[in-house]
């Protein structure tokens, strides 16, 4: 099967196709580069620089390539950025989304694979949340996910296109070759890692004053291997009918818990200090995957967060300067 793979240079999508050619499938990467890395692809797949939003390109990658399904990772995906610049994510992401889904059904390309986000969860009622929760998205971010989801059931109804939305949780650890690298960087896990190695003096807390046992936000850390193997999963049930899942472990862990374990994985005293509320940042977002086990038998491999973070920590010390390296 070929599959193009839209962000395939970028953390999520880099690792996919890396198990997507384990699992046996031809895979062409398209990325304009604007956050991936040239590095992160995978020498045996095909790499197309170019850009969602020129729709011309993106034909003349389908005519190309004549995918047998799309999996769609390109978009900017920070929450807190998206409550300073909402139509960077109002527009560019949702442009660029309906952009490729349009190219699809034109080209006759009959199954996609959208990454979506917990972050439509904005103010969950019930946690662990399932894929019964009402959405609400909780920022712009969550909100262009969403138009998206609209749409590939807009492209189910009337073109038979078949599509799975896979709503993560919070994507983090690494393979040997593969890990995370943004510029700059946000994420919590990274951004503890960097200040073990020395390149940061202290790790600020977004917030100690939540509705939380420890006042800090709880979040469900999946790895992105197990993220990239329910990729897999979804893709050959697809024939069979869209479907939507959420994502996680079904476990949280709070800001400092997740400070306390990259403590004892790095032997790094890494110094915290609080400060302000991030906009935008849910108290608490723990999956309820129980649809995914349940229908396609996914389990997450790694359920720890000491095995996720040792897998982070592995990387970023072999790439302390990430992909730059
Ligand atoms: N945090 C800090 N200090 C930091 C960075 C983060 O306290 O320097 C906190 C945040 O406030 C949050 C938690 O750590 O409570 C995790 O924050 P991240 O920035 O690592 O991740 P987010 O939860 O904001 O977002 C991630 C992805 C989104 C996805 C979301 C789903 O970036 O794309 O998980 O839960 F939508």
């Amino acid at each position: 099967m070929k599959i193009l793979v839209t962000g395939g240079a970028g953390y999520i999508g880099s690792v996919v196709v890396e198990e997507l050619l384990r699992d046996g499938a031809e895979v062409v990467v398209f990325d304009n580069l604007s956050q991936g890395h040239r590095a992160a692809v995978h020498h045996q797949a095909e790499f197309v620089h170019g850009d969602l939003a020129d729709r011309a390109s993106i034909d003349e990658l389908m005519r190309a390539h004549r995918p047998d399904a799309i999996m769609h990772f390109a978009a900017h995906t920070l929450v807190g950025e998206s409550m300073q610049q909402p139509f960077l994510y109002l527009h560019d992401n949702v442009m660029c989304g309906l952009n490729l889904f349009e190219s699809a059904a034109k080209h006759g390309v009959r199954r996609v694979i959208l990454s979506s986000t917990a972050n439509l969860f904005g103010a969950p009622e019930r946690v662990p949340i399932t894929e019964s929760e009402p959405v609400a998205p909780g920022s712009p971010y969550g909100e262009s996910k969403y138009a998206l989801e609209r749409a590939l059931s807009w492209l189910d109804r009337l073109y038979q296109v078949r599509s799975a939305c896979l709503r993560y949780f919070n994507a983090c650890g690494a393979t040997v070759e593969r890990g995370e690298d943004h510029h700059p960087e946000t994420h919590l896990i990274p951004i503890v890692l960097q200040v073990a190695l020395g390149q940061r003096d202290h790790i600020r807390i977004f917030g100690d004053d939540y509705d939380t046992p420890d006042g800090t936000c709880v979040r469900d850390y999946v790895h992105v291997v197990d993220l990239a193997r329910a990729h897999i999963l979804a893709l050959r049930a697809l024939d069979e009918g869209s479907r939507t899942y959420n994502l996680g472990t079904g476990r949280g862990f709070s800001v400092k818990e997740v400070i306390t374990t990259a403590r004892e994985v790095t032997g790094h005293a890494i110094p915290a200090e609080p400060g302000p509320r991030r906009p935008g940042d849910p108290a608490v977002l723990v999956a309820s995957s129980e649809r995914i086990r349940a229908e396609l038998g996914w389990t997450p491999a790694y359920p720890e967060l000491r095995a996720i973070i040792e897998s982070a920590w592995r990387w970023h010390r072999n790439h302390p300067h990430g992909y730059d390296d």
